[in-house]
C-alpha cells in the first residue's frame, strides 16, 4: 500500500525563532510538536531569549544545534550567514517581541533571526507576545507594514499578561501556531486544485420543539476526512451537525445544519460546483410527517402514541453535475457488503464505504473504524481496523485514483 503522507509538515525544514519575551517557554512546546509531526526544526534564539529559556531545552527538543549569533563556529552560519534562509520551507518566530517586530519592519538584520527572515523568500509566521500598551502603541503599526502575502501574523490574544494586567498581548496557543503552519504548508498537496464537500454527524428530525429522532453519529469520520483533505491542499467545505463538539479544522469552511432538510438546502448549491463529495453524515432515513408546534403532552388515557413518518429525500441523488466524484458511507448492522452494494447502485456512487455500526469498538463515536471499500467497477477492498485519521488518508488516496 502507498505510504500515507500524514501531514504537510512531514520532512519540511522549519526554522523557529525565539525572542526575548516571557512567552519564550511556550515555544519549547511548539518545537516539540513540530518535531513530533516529522518536521526538521532548527532553532535560532535572540540573545535576550536566553534570559528566559536555556538553549539546551531547544537543542534537546529539536535534535539540532541552536544558533544564538552569527559567529558561532559550530553552525554553518559562521561560513554562510544566510544558510537557514536558503534552506527553510517555513520560518516561525514565536514569540516575537515588539523590538524584533520593529527590526523586521525596518529591515534591520543585526541578529540571525532578523537576518534569516530578511534573506529568505519563505513564508513567515509571527506570533507576537508583549504588554498590551506596547502592542497598541507601535507594534500593530509595524505589523501592518509587512507584506501580507508573506507574513502570517497570529494576533496576540486578550488575557492575563505577565505584568498582571489583562489586555491584548498573550501569545496564541502553540497548537494554533501548528495548525497555521499545517495550513500554510498544505498548499502544494496532491489535492491542491480540488474542491471537496463533506457532510458529518447525525441529523435530527423534530417531533415537537424539544424532541427529535436522531442517531449516534459523532462526526469524527467526516472531520477526519476534512482535516486530511485540508492537509493535502484541498478547498474543503464541511456541512456538520450542530451538536458536534469537535473543533472545525483551520482553513475549512463549516456550515452547521440540524435536520436532513437543512442539510439538503445548504449542501446542494455548494456541491454542484465541487469535484468530490463525501457523504459521511448519518442522515435520518425518515422524519415525522408533521412537527407539532407545542410540546406534546402525555395523555393519561392513552398508552400508545403514534408518529407518522415519511422518507427524507436522497441528497446525493439530486446532484445534477455528472462530473462530481460521489462517495458515501453505508452504516449497516447486517449483510453489510450486500446492502452497501445495493446503495452504491441506487445512488449511482463512485465508491461506497461500508461499515458495521453494530460493533462498539468501531463505527459511531469511536476513534477507530474498520471498513470495506466497494467501487463502481466492482472492486472490493477490506481494510483493517485503524484510526479514523489514518483511514481518512486512505479514502483520499482511493479517491485520487478514482479521479485519475
Ligand atoms: C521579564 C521581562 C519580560 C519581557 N517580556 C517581553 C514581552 O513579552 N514582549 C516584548 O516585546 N518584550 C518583552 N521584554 C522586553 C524585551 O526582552 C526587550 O525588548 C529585548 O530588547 C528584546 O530583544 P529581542 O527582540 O532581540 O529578543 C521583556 C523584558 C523582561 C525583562
Amino acid at each position: 500500500m502507498k505510504k500515507i503522507k500524514r501531514n504537510p509538515l512531514e520532512g519540511k525544514n522549519i526554522t523557529v525563532g525565539v525572542t526575548g519575551s516571557i512567552a519564550a517557554y511556550k515555544s519549547a512546546d511548539l518545537v516539540s510538536k513540530l518535531v513530533q509531526v516529522g518536521a526538521n526544526v532548527s532553532v535560532i534564539m535572540s540573545k535576550n531569549a536566553e534570559n528566559f529559556v536555556g538553549k539546551n531545552t531547544f537543542e534537546a527538543l529539536s535534535h539540532n544545534p541552536v544558533i544564538t549569533n552569527y559567529f558561532e563556529n559550530f553552525s554553518d552560519m559562521n561560513i554562510d550567514h544566510v544558510h537557514l534562509a536558503k534552506n527553510s520551507d517555513l520560518i516561525i518566530i514565536a514569540p516575537i517581541t515588539a523590538n524584533s517586530i520593529a527590526k523586521i519592519s525596518h529591515g534591520i538584520t543585526d541578529d540571525p533571526i532578523t537576518g534569516t527572515i530578511s534573506a529568505s523568500k519563505s513564508p513567515v509566521i509571527l506570533a507576537p507576545a508583549m504588554d498590551a500598551g506596547m502592542y497598541e502603541n507601535n507594534v500593530s503599526k509595524n505589523l501592518k507594514s509587512l507584506d501580507k502575502n508573506r507574513f502570517c501574523i497570529l494576533e496576540p490574544q486578550i488575557g492575563r499578561l505577565a505584568s498582571g494586567i489583562t489586555g491584548k498581548g498573550r501569545m496564541v496557543d502553540p497548537n494554533f501556531i501548528l495548525e497555521n503552519a499545517m495550513l500554510l504548508m498544505s498548499k502544494t498537496g496532491d489535492l491542491k486544485t480540488r474542491k471537496i464537500i463533506i457532510s458529518a454527524g447525525g441529523t435530527r428530525e423534530f417531533i415537537d420543539p424539544v424532541r427529535y429522532i436522531g442517531n449516534k453519529s459523532s462526526g469524527k469520520m467526516g472531520y477526519a476526512i476534512a482535516t486530511a483533505a485540508r492537509d493535502r491542499g484541498a478547498n474543503v467545505s464541511l456541512f456538520s451537525a450542530k451538536n458536534i463538539s469537535l473543533p472545525v479544522p483551520l482553513g475549512v469552511i463549516n456550515h452547521y445544519i440540524e435536520t436532513s432538510s437543512d442539510l439538503e438546502k445548504t449542501i446542494l448549491p455548494n456541491a454542484e460546483s465541487s469535484d468530490i463529495i463525501f457523504m459521511a453524515a448519518a442522515v435520518c432515513d425518515f422524519k415525522p410527517k408533521n412537527i407539532e408546534i407545542n410540546k406534546i403532552k402525555k395523555n393519561p388515557k392513552e398508552n400508545n402514541f403514534n408518529i407518522e413518518l415519511e422518507k427524507t429525500s436522497d441528497i446525493i441523488k439530486q446532484l445534477k453535475n455528472k462530473n462530481i466524484t460521489k462517495i458515501a458511507f453505508a452504516a449497516e448492522t447486517e449483510n453489510i457488503i450486500e446492502n452497501a452494494k445495493i446503495k452504491l447502485k441506487e445512488k449511482n456512487l463512485d465508491m461506497i464505504i461500508a461499515n458495521d455500526v453494530s460493533r462498539e469498538d468501531i463505527g459511531f463515536n469511536s476513534d477507530n473504524n474498520q471498513v470495506t471499500l466497494i467501487q463502481k467497477n466492482g472492486s472490493i477492498t477490506e481494510l483493517p481496523v485503524m484510526p479514523k485519521t489514518e483511514l481518512a488518508h486512505i479514502l483520499l488516496d482511493e479517491t485520487i485514483s478514482l479521479i485519475s
